[in-house]
């Protein structure tokens, strides 16, 4: 499979919502085969960022460049369905899945992008394997599901894009601390399968950490922050009173 050079580069992006502005001068890259985590707490704009990679939020300045299967696209100006269909997937925050709906009719759901759509069989059953409790629960409906099964269900979900570049909105939000530990596991797993180019939105730092190459802390939606090495993220300062208390 060509899955070689997949990497997003955010350079010098503003974004706001009306007179609001939420990014300033953000710049950021996750190269080939990369977990980058932008660490910050409520408010400081990791989902804006997000929102701006997949085409739901305009920036104002800056560019946004993928590479993924081989090619570069600049993304500012393409729609989402267009980022998607790159090799792009949101895993967004609170999951957003269709409560209605079963649990694999929502990950059918996921599988639009065109080149997915050969591979439907084959990531289902890797879902399956990954998430045993999804495929007991394939019949079940998504909202009557646990909010854990229901983080698991999302990755899935995303999944079925066969995605190159995966971008996940804090996982964490509203998981009990064992399943936050199970949840950020599984998103390793999924990468060293995928050899997936991950960025990772987190406000809780010490799990984000156990499988982050490197990360950014943004704060009032600039970089405050860039670690090169897990190392550098833990024994920065900044992280150490915002994050760890210390
Ligand atoms: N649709 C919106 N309209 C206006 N302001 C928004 C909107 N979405 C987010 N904001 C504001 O932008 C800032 C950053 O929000 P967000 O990107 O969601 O941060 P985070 O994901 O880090 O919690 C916050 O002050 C938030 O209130
Ligand atoms: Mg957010």
């Amino acid at each position: 499979m060509a899955n070689s050079g997949n990497s997003i580069i955010v350079d010098g992006i503003d974004a706001a919502y009306g007179a609001v502005r939420v990014l300033e001068d953000v710049s950021l890259r996750a190269g080939d085969g990369e977990t980058v985590v932008l660490l910050g707490t409520n408010g400081n704009g990791k989902s804006t960022l997000m929102k701006c990679i997949m085409g739901m939020v305009r920036p104002s300045k800056g560019t946004i460049t993928a590479r993924t299967d081989g090619q570069e696209h600049d993304l500012v100006g393409l729609t989402t369905e267009q980022i998607v269909d790159l090799g792009i997937a949101l895993v967004p925050e609170g999951r957003r899945l269709f409560p209605r709906q079963t649990v694999e009719e929502n990950m059918l759901l996921g599988a639009s992008r065109r080149k997915a759509r050969a591979q439907i069989k084959e990531n289902t059953e890797f879902c399956f394997e990954v998430f045993p409790r999804l495929a007991e629960r394939k019949n079940q409906l998504a909202g009557s599901m646990s909010g854990g099964e229901q983080q698991m269900l999302a990755l899935a979900r995303a999944l079925m894009l066969s995605p190159r570049i995966l971008l996940i909105d804090e996982p964490s939000v509203g998981l009990s601390p064992l399943l936050v530990s199970r949840t950020i596991d599984a998103i390793k797993q999924l990468k060293d399968h995928y050899q997936l180019t991950v960025l990772m939105a987190e406000q809780n730092f010490t799990q984000a950490i156990r499988i982050a190459d490197r990360g950014y802390v943004i704060v009032h939606g600039k970089i405050a922050f860039e670690g090169g090495s897990a190392d550098e993220l833990n024994n920065n300062q900044l992280i150490r009173e915002f994050y760890l208390g210390l």
